[in-house]
């Protein structure tokens, strides 16, 4: 038996939905590129094998946030240009370089950085210029685009290849500060015009629905490409076509009959009403199951909605299966995202439960939870 892959509970990752998740964004962007983000693990569905599969797409650029996210994808064979999305400093400038990954730059002195460390090598670097449009995060003001881009060409080693910016809200219903930043962006194209700048890229996925004015030469999708939704006020129906990459399983691994009254986990936080059966399930906080959710969640078991009951603990947590007490066994599996017969947990569930938003949830999970292709790859 593989030990990486014996963790009982494991998440599932449907290549094939993910197959169709670029079909469906690719559509929508027509001829226009696609750099799908990977950052923090591929958003929890294991960055080596979505990345694999994208550049089995014929995707050949990614997306991640750090220096040490796009090193790992080099080290698990993934071949496509990584673009780098978070500010850095210079002591990265050198990685940069030897690896080839294009780093999004906001200060001369990262430009400057990057510039000595090509020059070493005798390599030119490509680098994308972040402008704050309106997102508060990172980036140069739209002012200043011209006397950066003169002060970048100053240095022969550094081309500037995109010109990028990032938006606040076009997940939200109203779009009047995304036609705003919108306005920027064309304002700051048409201005770099003669800087020998390849590619403009501002969208996300939420913009990618709503906002077509805002696809540039190239868009930067991250949850829609697995499936999630950016959030539930977009306007374009073709949202719902998406189809959720992952899935999250375990099995049940004890069984037990108890009376009414019992207390049951950390805190006896629960305490039975009636005499019930009680199953418990190698999943807890330590797997990504956040110890908020206790006593609230509803799993899924024989297609039938269970009550997670008592506190989560690290490794484990139990619920009260006494709806399909007929039928439940050790070894049978539970579904915390996912489908089991007509029902469905939704990662969208999960993440209202809890007040936060999906891509917190699907990030979440934990490392030790392997991720396992599923269904075939195309
Ligand atoms: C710069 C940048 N571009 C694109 C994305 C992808 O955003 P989304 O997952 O909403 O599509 C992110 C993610 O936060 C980002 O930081």
């Amino acid at each position: 038996m593989e030990y990486r892959t014996s963790h009982l509970t494991q998440v599932l990752i449907h290549l094939e939905h993910l197959t169709h998740n670029m079909r469906v964004l690719q559509a929508l962007v027509g001829q226009r590129l696609l750099w799908p983000v990977l950052k923090a693990n591929a958003y929890g569905h294991g960055a080596d094998m979505i990345g694999r599969h994208l550049v089995h797409l014929g995707y050949t650029h990614l997306c991640v946030a750090h220096v040490a996210e796009a090193m790992a994808l080099v080290e698990a064979g993934v071949q496509a240009t990584i673009m780098v999305l978070s500010a850095t400093l210079p002591t990265h400038s050198e990685y940069f370089v030897a690896y080839g990954f294009e780093p999004v730059v906001c200060t001369i002195e990262m430009v400057e950085s990057l510039a000595r460390a090509a020059a070493k090598t005798g390599r030119r670097i490509a680098v994308h210029l972040k402008v704050d449009t309106g997102m508060g995060r990172i980036g140069i003001q739209p002012e200043d685009v011209t006397a950066f881009l003169d002060r970048c060409h100053a240095f022969p080693t550094v081309w500037v290849k995109g010109l990028m910016s990032h938006f606040a809200c076009a997940h939200e219903a109203d779009k009047a500060f995304s036609h705003h930043q919108i306005e920027i962006c064309r304002q700051v194209q048409a201005t770099s015009r003669g800087y020998g700048i390849a590619v403009y890229h501002w969208a996300n996925s939420a913009a990618i629905f709503d906002l077509p004015e805002a696809y540039g030469d190239a868009a930067r999708p991250g949850i829609a490409i697995y499936g999630l939704k950016p959030s539930h006020t977009l306007w374009n129906h073709r949202v719902h076509e998406l189809k959720p990459v992952l899935e999250w399983q375990t099995r049940i691994t004890y069984l037990k009959e108890v009376p009414a009254g019992t207390g049951l986990s950390y805190g006896h936080t629960f305490h039975t009403v009636q005499p019930s059966v009680i199953a418990t399930i190698p999943l807890g906080y330590g797997d990504g199951l956040s110890q908020r959710c206790s006593n609230t969640l509803e799993l899924l078991v024989h297609g039938r909605r269970c009550r997670q009951v008592g506190q989560i603990c690290m490794d484990q947590c139990l619920l009260d299966v006494t709806p399909v007490c007929d039928q439940v066994k050790v070894g049978d599996e539970v579904v915390i995202i996912g489908r089991q017969g007509h029902e469905e947990v939704t990662a969208d569930a999960l993440a209202a439960q809890l007040g936060t938003i999906n891509y917190e949830i699907v990030t979440h999970i934990a490392q030790r939870v392997p991720r396992i292709a599923v269904g075939s790859a195309l």
